[in-house]
């Protein structure tokens, strides 16, 4: 198989690491994220096509600085820099960086020399995001100056016979307004890329070494109705068809409907040719939920119970040769595996599987890819849009999502309100304004009066997010109309509901979730 064109990301612990390389990806051409710490070797042995140096927290002249060798610059491979990567370039390279005056941050005008195969097309003028303290007050021997702000002497240099490149402002953040142009340069012009990185082509690739891997082995997959584990799912269906077994654990904490919605694509009635097993397990799950009000323990007893489900499913099949998991990049470079900004990641669908099943090797058919990308393969399997476009949820549920303990009546209230919610969010021309929204059932009861009658009953609290990467989010300003609606809607046709709430908090100090 011929060699997939790759750049490779060195990260040295800036926040936008996984972007630079989204940004890449989307220019189409394959990237991967390495820590700076990475030997040379390494690096030199993934025959890149070209390397990119991210920014990060440090000054370069701090001796206990991220850094890497100068030989990275010699090894014939075009480099970019990126505002701290491009001062230890010119700070591994004899240029001079310092402490600016003044720190420069924002959106900044650019006065670019479009003359330098970065800037073709770029206009002389344009909007880039700098966020520095440091500055390049001198560029390194060999380097020219093809870019400069009112503030910054030198905002990008080159040297285009030895195919380096550093930039102080951050072409991959949305508010440079030609960074993908930039990026796209530095790919294509520089590096010579001829953009193989293509959705159709990865999963036609994919299915054919699973088939090749799998030979007439045996697969299991936990299908958990989320975007990942579905595309996982149909994958492998594509390539083993029934070889393969998905085990779809309902647990009664699902959204109104969703079990049945992703029986119909995997089950027997679906397109897929696989074995599909659905375990309708919500009564087990109710009765070990049932009078336990902390978040944590009711997190645990949902994730132990899932497991002995899915533990029994998995003996009744018996041995097998390979288990699916949904695993996805952002998951590899948190873990550590990857960049260097590793995130404590406390939420684990599905944790802990691969102890309980006797199985010989596992199988992460979605291991490359970001989450937008995931999607694209979805599409490319055929999946139905309302599977791939689906929001992030929670494993343990709308457990999560009813303050307390949980009931199956509390289950059924909030099920109803969030369809509400979400059927009027369409309704609005509203789907897609947020990036998760749902309705949350508080432990509050409160009084109301509904006819001639005094109430005593739950408030429900709606919720709607936007978020990048689901760190921070800030709460959406909804139109007053919709959540009328949705308010009056939900009081009429949801039994034991007088309020409705609005969160306008954001994260921090509230997380997305209410437990
Ligand atoms: P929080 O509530 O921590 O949520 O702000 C951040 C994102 O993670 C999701 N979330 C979970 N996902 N198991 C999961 O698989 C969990 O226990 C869990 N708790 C929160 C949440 O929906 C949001 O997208």
């Amino acid at each position: 198989m011929q060699q997939r064109e790759t750049i490779i990301v060195l990260d040295f612990g800036g926040q936008y690491n996984q972007l630079i390389a989204r940004r890449v990806r989307e220019c189409g051409v394959y990237c991967e994220i390495y820590s700076y710490r990475t030997p040379l070797e390494t690096i030199r042995a993934k025959n890149p096509r070209g390397i990119i140096l991210t920014g990060g927290p440090n000054s370069v002249y701090d001796p206990a600085s991220a850094t890497c060798t100068a030989d990275l610059f010699a090894m014939g491979v075009p480099v970019l820099g990126i505002c701290y990567g491009s001062q230890l370039m010119m700070h591994l390279l004899g240029g001079r960086v310092e402490r600016a005056p003044e720190r420069e941050y924002g959106k900044t005008e650019v006065y670019v020399d479009t003359e330098s195969l970065l800037f073709q097309e770029v206009n002389p003028t344009t909007i880039c995001w700098m966020s520095h303290n440091d500055y390049i007050s001198q560029a390194a021997p060999g380097f020219k100056v093809i870019a400069h702000t009112d503030h910054c002497p030198v905002a990008a240099v080159e040297a285009p016979d030895k195919g380096l490149y550093a930039v102080q402002f951050h072409p991959e953040v949305l508010h440079t307004q030609q960074g993908s142009l930039m990026l796209s340069n530095f790919v294509y012009k520089v590096c010579g890329c001829a953009g193989d990185w293509k959705m159709d082509s990865f999963v036609e690739q994919s299915i054919q070494n699973i088939r090749a891997k799998v030979g007439n082995g045996k697969v299991l997959c936990a299908l958990s109705g989320g975007v990942d584990s579905s595309v996982a799912a149909v994958m492998l269906a594509k390539a083993v068809g029934r070889q393969l077994t998905c085990v779809f654990v309902d647990h009664g904490l699902l959204r109104k409907d969703e079990g049945d919605q992703v029986e119909a694509v995997f089950g027997p009635e679906g397109p897929y040719d696989l074995n599909f097993i659905r375990v309708n397990a919500q009564q087990r799950f109710y009765d070990k939920l049932a009078g336990q009000d902390d978040p944590e323990t009711k997190r645990k007893i949902i994730g132990e119970e899932f497991i002995r489900v899915f533990e029994e499913e998995a003996k009744k099949i018996g041995r097998v040769d390979y288990l699916v998991q949904g695993t996805i990049y952002p998951d590899v470079v948190e873990s550590g595996l990857g960049g260097e900004s590793a995130v404590i990641k406390s939420h684990h669908n599905v944790g802990g599987l691969p102890d309980y099943v006797d199985f010989k090797e596992i199988i992460e058919p979605l291991r490359d890819l970001f989450k937008d990308e995931v999607r694209a393969a979805g599409r490319e399997l055929g999946l139905p849009e309302a599977l791939v476009a689906r929001q992030p949820f929670p494993g343990p549920g709308l457990a999560v999502r009813i303050i307390g303990a949980v009931t199956p009546e509390k289950v059924r209230m909030v099920q109803e309100a969030d369809a509400i919610f979400r059927e009027e969010m369409a309704n609005f021309g509203l789907a897609n304004a947020a990036s998760q929204y749902f309705a949350a059932l508080t432990n509050m009861r409160s009084v109301g009066v509904m006819g001639d009658e005094r109430t005593y009953d739950y408030a429900v609290a709606l919720r709607a997010v936007s978020t990048s990467d689901f760190m921070t989010a800030e709460s959406v300003q909804l139109p007053w109309e919709l959540l009328g609606k949705v308010t009056s809607r939900i009081v009429n046709e949801v039994p034991h509901v007088n309020r409705v709430l609005y969160d306008c908090t954001g994260k921090p100090p509230a997380t997305i979730e209410f437990e």
